[in-house]
C-alpha cells in the first residue's frame, strides 16, 4: 500500500520519480504527488493516479533539481484528496515527508504537537510525523538523520518514509518498520523505493532496509544506516538479478492479461532444476537444510491471505494426500489474533506473492515466537517474508503488477506440488510409481497450460454472454474447490461482480436458494473421483433453471449435454488439475472485466501489497 521513491544524486529528479511512481502505482492510486528542490522547494499533489499528477505539472513548469522525493497513495487516513496526498510538510515548510504505513499513535502525538503550537492541515497520520521530526529537530538541534531517529522513538506503528530537509539538500533520509523500502547504489547516486521496479534500470545494486532502521544518502556517494538505537549496521549489499523487460506489459492491453499468458513459462520455470521428468525425480533444496524436521512435522500450518490462501487450500490437500502431514490452513490476519496453539514441532508454511503482506509477516512473527519452524513460499526475492524465514523457496513467477494475482497462484501451487511429492517420496507415503506418474505428469502440465490459453476466444464469447450479472455461484469438489473460490475472487476484485465460491456439495445447504435465470453457475467439473455426485450438482442447478459454465475434461460428453456452455482443459491428474482449472477461471474474469469496462489492472479501492492490517 502507497508506493514511495527517493533521489539524489546528478540527474534531474522529476522524470526519474515519475517513472518510479508510474512502476510503484499498482501498490495505491489515490493520489499521488511529488517534491524537488532546486535552491526552492517545489511540491505538486494530486487526487487520482501519476498521470494526473503528470497533467497537473504541465499546467506549471516541470520542477527542477537533482533531489525529490515522489508516492502513490492507498488512502488510510484521511480521503483520497489533494491535501490528504503526499509528500507532507513541516510548519515552516522546510521539511518534506512521504510515508507508507500506518501511524497507529497519530492522535496522541497530535494532540501533544498541538499544545505546542503546531497547526495541521491534513487529516493524515503522515503529516503528524514530519511536524514531529520538525519538532525534534527544534528541541534538539539535531541534523536531520537524528532528529528522524530520535522522533520515530515515539511512534508506533508501522513507517516506510523518506525526508527531505531543504536547510541540507544534498541528502535524503529514510526509514523503516514493517513497510519495505530498498536502497540503490549507484555512481553517485542513490535512490530509495518501496520494491526494487524503479531502481533496476539504474542500478542492480541494493540494500533492503530491515525493520527499525535508519539510512541517509548523499549527494557525496557516502551512506549509512544505523539502527533506532543509534549503532552503525554494516549494510548488505546485494546484486539484483531483474530487468527491466520484465516491468513491461509488451503486447498486451493489460498487465493481468499478460500476467496471465506468461504461466506456460512461469509454471516452468517454477520446475527449473526441481522436477526431473527424464530421471524421475523431485527436489526442493529449500527443505534440505531442515529435511528432518520437515519431513517429521506433526502438523503444517499455512499462514496467507487472499489468493495465497487459495493456493494454501490446495496445499493442504495435496500435503495430506500425498505426504499425509496433517495441514491446517488459516488466515494469517485470523492466526495473529487468537491466540492459536502452534508447537515447536509444527511448520508453518507462508505463502506470499508480494512478501509483504503485513497480516501474514506478523502471523509469522508470532509462531517463530512459539518456536515452530518458518517456512516461505514467496514471490519478491529479498521481500521481508523471505528474509524472517528459517527455509524457503521462491517461486520465481517475475513482477506480478496486475492487482489480480494470477502467475503467483499457479507458481505457489506448482511449489506446493512439488514440496508434497518431495515429502511423499522422504515419508514413503507416495508409491512410487504414481511419484514418477506425477513427475511425468507435471512436466507435461506448461504444455497443456498452454493449450487451455489457446481457448481463449470461446472464453471470451461465454464473458460476453454472461457480463451483465450481477451474481455468480462458483462450484467445485476435491482440488476445483479451491479454485472455485479462487474464480469467484478474480471476478469480484476486477469486475466488481458479486460471486461466491462454494464446495459443489454445499450449495444445497444454502445457496441454491439464490439460483435463478439469471445467476451464472460457473462448475469446475473435471473431477475423476465423485464425477456422477458434480454431474448430479449441475442437474440441480439446470433444474432451477441457472445458467452453467462448466469446465470440464477434454471429451466430456456427459456434462456437455447439460451445461449451458462448457470449457474444455486437457485430461490431467487429479492434484495436477487446478494448475490447468483456474486459468479459464482467470480469463473469464479477464474478459468480464474488459467488456464492463473496468480497470482490470488497478480495481478500485485495492492494492498490490497490502502492508497495512
Ligand atoms: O502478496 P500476497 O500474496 O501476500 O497477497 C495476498 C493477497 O493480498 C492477494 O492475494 C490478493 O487477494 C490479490 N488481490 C488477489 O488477486
Amino acid at each position: 500500500m502507497c508506493g514511495i521513491v527517493g533521489y539524489v544524486g546528478t540527474k534531474d529528479a522529476y522524470p526519474l520519480i515519475i517513472k518510479g511512481l508510474q512502476l510503484l502505482e499498482y501498490r495505491g492510486y489515490d493520489s499521488a504527488g511529488i517534491a524537488t528542490y532546486n535552491g526552492k522547494l517545489r511540491v505538486f499533489k494530486k487526487k487520482g493516479k501519476v498521470k494526473d499528477l503528470i497533467n497537473l505539472v504541465k499546467e506549471s513548469s516541470v520542477p527542477e533539481g537533482t533531489i525529490g522525493i515522489g508516492h502513490t497513495r492507498w488512502a488510510t487516513h484521511g480521503l483520497p484528496n489533494d491535501i490528504n496526498a503526499h509528500p507532507h510538510l513541516s510548519g515552516d515548510g522546510k521539511l518534506v515527508l512521504i510515508h507508507n504505513g500506518i501511524i497507529e499513535n497519530y492522535n496522541v502525538l497530535k494532540e501533544a504537537l498541538k499544545k505546542e503550537g503546531h497547526e495541521f492541515i491534513s487529516e493524515t497520520d503522515t503529516e503528524v510525523l514530519v511536524h514531529l521530526i520538525e519538532e525534534t529537530q527544534k528541541r534538539t538541534g539535531l541534523p536531520i538523520e537524528e532528529a528522524v531517529r530520535v522522533a520515530l522513538t515515539k511512534v508506533v506503528g508501522a513507517y516506510a518514509i523518506i525526508v527531505m530537509d531543504t536547510d541540507e539538500p544534498d541528502k535524503l533520509v529514510a526509514a523503516r518498520k514493517g513497510s519495505p523500502l530498498v536502497l540503490g547504489i549507484g555512481e553517485d547516486e542513490f535512490f530509495i523505493a518501496s520494491d526494487p521496479t524503479p531502481i533496476i534500470e539504474h542500478t542492480q545494486k541494493v540494500v533492503f532496509l530491515n525493520d527499525e532502521e535508519i539510512a541517509v544518502v548523499q549527494r557525496s556517494g557516502d551512506f549509512q544506516i544505523k539502527d533506532i538505537d543509534n549503532r552503525i549496521q554494516t549494510p548488505f549489499i546485494q546484486e539484483l538479478d531483474m530487468k527491466i523487460a520484465e516491468l513491461g506489459k509488451g503486447d498486451f492491453d493489460y498487465y493481468m492479461q499478460k500476467e496471465i499468458y506468461e504461466q506456460p513459462k512461469t509454471i516452468e520455470d517454477c520446475m527449473r532444476g526441481r522436477v526431473n521428468a527424464h530421471e524421475g525425480w523431485v527436489m526442493l533444496s529449500g527443505i534440505k537444510e531442515f529435511s528432518e524436521r520437515i519431513s517429521k512435522a506433526k502438523r503444517f500450518i499455512v499462514a496467507a491471505c487472499g489468493t495465497s490462501w487459495h493456493a494454501g487450500l490446495i496445499g493442504e490437500y495435496l500435503i495430506e494426500e500425498l505426504a499425509r502431514i496433517p495441514v491446517e490452513v488459516e488466515y494469517a490476519s485470523e492466526l495473529r489474533y487468537r491466540n492459536p496453539i502452534i508447537n515447536s514441532d509444527d511448520v508453518v508454511i507462508a505463502l506470499s506473492q508480494s512478501g509483504e503482506t503485513a497480516d501474514t509477516l506478523a502471523a509469522l512473527g508470532l509462531a517463530k515466537e512459539k518456536g515452530a519452524l518458518i517456512y516461505g513460499v514467496v514471490n519478491a526475492v529479498g521481500s521481508s517474508i523471505a528474509r524472517m524465514t528459517d527455509a524457503g523457496s521462491y517461486i520465481h513467477a517475475g513482477p506480478e503488477i496486475g492487482v489480480a494475482s494470477t502467475k503467483a497462484f499457479t507458481g505457489q501451487v506448482t511449489l506446493l506440488t512439488i514440496m508434497a511429492m518431495c515429502l511423499g517420496y522422504e515419508r514413503g507415503t507416495i508409491p512410487r510409481s504414481y511419484y514418477l506418474q506425477l513427475i511425468e505428469e507435471l512436466a507435461n502440465i506448461p504444455s497443456k497450460v498452454a493449450r487451455v490459453l489457446e481457448n481463449s476466444k470461446k472464453i471470451e464469447y461465454i464473458a460476453g454472454e454472461i457480463k451483465e450479472a450481477t451474481n455468480a455461484l462458483y462450484l467445485g469438489r476435491g482440488y476445483n474447490f479451491p479454485v472455485a473460490l479462487e474464480g469467484a475472487l478474480k471476478l469480484k476484485e476486477i469486475s466488481y461482480i458479486h460471486a461466491e465460491g462454494y464446495p459443489a456439495a454445499e450449495m444445497k445447504h444454502g445457496p441454491i436458494a439464490l439460483i435463478d435465470e439469471n445467476m451464472p453457475v460457473i462448475v469446475i467439473a473435471t473431477n475423476k473421483s465423485a464425477y456422477e455426485k458434480i454431474v448430479s450438482n449441475i442437474q440441480e442447478v439446470k433444474a432451477r433453471k441457472g445458467v452453467v459454465i462448466a469446465v470440464v475434461t477434454e471429451g466430456d460428453k456427459i456434462i456437455s449435454d447439460i451445461a449451458d456452455y462448457t470449457i474444455e482443459i486437457p485430461d490431467t491428474d487429479e492434484p495436477l488439475t487446478p494448475l490447468l482449472s483456474v486459468i479459464p477461471l482467470q480469463l473469464l474474469s479477464y474478459y468480464i472485466a474488459v467488456m464492463r469496462g473496468c480497470n482490470v489492472d488497478q480495481p478500485r479501492n485495492l492494492a498490490k501489497s497490502v502492508t497495512v492490517e
